[in-house]
């Protein structure tokens, strides 16, 4: 049986911490699932990832789609959420309802998240009611990275506390099933955590979240361009996939690859009269 979102709001409830991680293809999907993560997301974070954009405001809806697409064809159980990709859900509410559809009748989602609080209240409330969950994102968010001025840690101030606490209480109260708290120091996370009903879900946010989210290239040690503050490697697959590359390398040069185990065979009597012939 498929997670709900309702049983994702009854994990905060029950005090059980809840797991997120990443997923941009099918194989990597059907792991994630496999392992028992209950929410996967299908991050906008792959255009950085895995397509080599600089940033992800570049991605585009039908990119978004494609993974989508992919990553739910390998996950039978986790709750799939679809990043919407920057000006898919801001320009107007109408827009963010069409886009955030597409997500579930093409792509194949269970839910959908977008990045923003207050200003985006709107948007989510209309995506709730025609009836696809909505998580939240506030603190460090990408897509307004011009705006913000760079990866800085967010709500350090009184100032912008108040204001990233009201942002979780606008997603709350606009019907957003959980909210992802990014690059917050922890104290303020914990605290928005025990003000709000809906799960926080921290990405350098501090132990005190209800869950915890990851880059699944940052904790498998795949994506090496940079290793965030927030990310632990719990392998070094570049390192892995590396050793295996040059290995097959050399033996594709030495002639050592393929041997009979890689090889097919036929009977000796037909390309005896093949050669016999030409
Ligand atoms: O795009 C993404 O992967 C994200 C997570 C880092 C929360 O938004």
């Amino acid at each position: 049986m498929r997670v709900s979102v309702n049983q994702i709001r009854e994990m905060k409830t029950k005090g059980e911490r809840i797991a997120m991680l990443t997923a941009y293809d099918y194989t990597t999907a059907k792991i994630v699932d496999a392992a028992g993560v209950p929410l996967i997301l299908v991050g906008d974070s792959l255009g950085m990832v895995v397509l080599g954009y600089e940033s992800t405001i570049p991605v585009t809806m039908d990119e978004m789609l494609h993974h989508t697409r992919a990553v739910t064809r390998g996950a039978r159980n986790a709750l799939v959420v679809g990043d919407m990709p920057f000006m898919t859900y801001q320009i107007s509410e109408k827009e963010a309802m069409r886009n955030a559809a597409r997500f579930i009748q093409e792509g194949g989602a269970q839910a959908v998240k977008l990045e923003g609080g207050i200003n985006v209240a709107k948007a989510v409330r209309k995506i709730v009611n025609g009836g696809i969950p909505v998580m939240g994102h506030i603190g460090l968010t990408p897509q307004y990275i011009h705006q913000l001025g760079g990866f800085k840690i967010q709500g350090k101030s009184l100032e912008a506390a108040k204001k990233l606490l009201q942002d979780a209480k606008a997603l709350e109260e606009a019907g957003a099933f959980a909210v992802v708290l990014e690059t917050v120091p922890a104290a303020l996370a914990a605290y928005i955590t025990e003000s709000i009903s809906i799960p926080t879900i921290g990405i350098g946010a501090g132990v005190g979240c209800d869950g915890q989210v990851q880059v699944i290239s940052d904790i498998l040690g795949l994506f090496t361009d940079f290793v965030p503050k927030h990310a632990k490697q719990y392998a070094k697959l570049a390192d892995v996939m590396s050793k295996a590359i040059t290995d097959y390398r050399d033996e594709v040069e030495k002639g050592s690859f393929p041997t009979e185990a890689q090889s097919f065979t036929m009977d000796e009597s037909v390309i005896a009269e093949l050669k016999k012939q030409n």
